[in-house]
């Protein structure tokens, strides 16, 4: 039997789901952060449940060969990068096997073969998108107690600390983005404290600034400031924008979005500041126009062989009919249309349905129309009258995965054909589990869009039997 302040000595044997590592004692599962496997690491239970207990490291007694330095400062602290201490290729090879875990665990379903991770092409600085958070309870490092220095603690800009929804690492450095990403974060962390402008506390609703999002254009080197506050000062955002386009002159455009609610996600109003309020990307041969708020694959580099594998797997003919549901602003319709007759894309967030349209008609795409409606209701008999029965549909919803009233309508509409994208296994697998009566896995592919975190999209795929 182990208590919590036990030292004991473990051998690190596999990952799990979110980046933790597994050792087990006796039968018992011990979750150990930030192991890898094959390390033998001495290590203090912090916490005990029934059926398993937590472990932090206090010493790695002998090292995984898997093992290596991570690149980031913040590494053990952020929540971003979980694997950074892990070698790329063995980091492929967790991503396949907790594919392959879930769909049997969670889905129930007896997988073939779960194909090797792609790689990315790049492993760091692939993100088109990070968005930082302020806030009024700033983390502090233990390095940073033990310095006895003066800090400020009630103001932060950087990312959350996993599981402490109030609490912001003050963020200096960050791989994932490409310069001048966190220059941008650090210079307007800077300008902001020296004016005094308040972080928006998330427990009182007060103060007003909320986010910085930052949106970088891979192919196009184009770079979005947009400064979430929770109302709008004109003067204030006038001297940011200026500081800002005199330090970042690559800065394309800076917007200043509104939200007064205490949703940490809804935007009442975008006001353009410097530009065209939008930044254009290239995914192989198209082109894209991205607004602030619009869905658009993170990793840009990545992109093209996921869209690949899926059009690989969709297998349209020249006369299928293609219905992409959660199509945000249309890249995989956009995609697919050269391969078939037309694309139906829908999508309920409504700037996106009107810029998927206006990048169809950039690339000279004529043969995809996008709708603006709930997934579920594409499923329906009067949708599928007015609009036809998809040969294929291929669909790629949030984290969250599918509403079950959208597993039953696929149940009901049977398309021959599915092809499930997914950027978390877990709700994939148990979406899986409805659709396993009537379809069969026909291939599962990994594709890495996300080194060095734990994320990991999954295309699976479906026939029906
Ligand atoms: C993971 S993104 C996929 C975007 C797109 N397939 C792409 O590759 O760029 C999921 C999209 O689903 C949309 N969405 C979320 N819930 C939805 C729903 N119930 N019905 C339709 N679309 C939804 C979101 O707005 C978002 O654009």
């Amino acid at each position: 039997m182990v208590a919590r302040g036990d030292q004991l000595e473990l051998e690190i044997d596999s990952a799990a789901y979110e980046g933790t590592a597994v050792a087990r004692l006796d039968g018992l599962v011990v979750f150990v952060p930030y192991g890898v496997p094959g390390d033998r690491v001495r290590a203090t239970i912090t916490r005990k449940r029934r059926k398993y207990v937590e472990a932090s490291i206090d010493e790695v007694v002998s090292a995984s060969p898997h093992r290596i330095e991570p690149e980031c400062r913040h590494f053990g602290l952020c929540g971003g990068c979980r694997l950074q201490n892990v070698e790329y290729e063995q980091q492929l090879e967790i991503k396949r096997e907790l594919v392959k875990e879930l769909l049997e665990r969670i889905g129930g379903v007896q997988t073939p073969e779960v194909r090797p991770t792609i790689p990315s092409p790049r492993r760091y600085h692939y993100r088109n998108k990070m968005e930082f958070s302020f806030g009024t309870s700033r983390w502090l490092t233990r390095e940073e107690i033990d310095s006895g220095e003066e800090l400020q603690k009630g103001f932060a800009l950087g990312l959350h600390i996993p599981k402490r929804f109030d609490k912001i690492l003050d963020l200096e450095e960050c791989h994932l983005q490409r310069p001048p990403s966190a220059e941008i974060v650090n210079r307007v962390r800077e300008y902001v404290v020296e004016k005094g402008w308040p972080a928006y506390n998330s427990r009182s609703h007060e103060g007003y600034l909320r986010n910085l999002a930052i949106r970088t254009g891979s192919q196009t080197g184009e770079i979005m400031v947009n400064l979430v506050t929770a109302f709008h000062e004109p003067e204030r955002v006038d001297g940011l924008t200026s500081m800002l386009l005199e330090a970042f002159p690559s800065i394309s455009t800076i917007v200043n979005s509104i939200n007064s609610t205490r949703s940490p996600v809804a935007v009442e109003k975008e006001i353009i500041c410097h530009g065209s309020g939008q930044i254009s990307e290239r995914i192989q041969d198209l082109a894209f126009r991205i607004s602030p708020t619009s869905f658009f694959q993170p990793n840009a580099y990545q992109a093209g062989n996921l869209f690949s594998e899926i059009l690989r797997m969709a297998e349209p003919m020249q006369d299928s009919l293609v219905y992409d549901l959660y199509c945000g602003l249309g890249a995989i319709s956009l995609f697919l249309a050269g391969a078939c007759r037309d694309v139906l894309g829908v999508e309920n967030h409504h700037e996106s349905v009107r810029m998927a349209a206006e990048n169809a008609e950039l690339n000279g795409i004529e043969n995809c129309k996008f709708v603006a409606a709930d997934a579920v209701e594409a499923l329906t008999p009067e949708f599928v009258r007015r609009n036809g029965k998809p040969d294929v549909l291929v669909l790629d919803p949030p984290r969250a995965g599918l509403h079950p009233d959208v597993a039953k309508g696929l149940l009901r509409m049977k398309p021959k054909r599915i092809v499930y994208t997914s950027c978390n296994p877990a709700t994939q697998a148990r979406d899986l589990k409805i659709l396993a009566g009537e379809y069969e896995i026909r291939a599962v592919q990994p594709v890495d869009m996300f080194p060095q975190t734990f994320h990991i999209e999954s295309v699976v795929a479906l026939e029906l039997g």
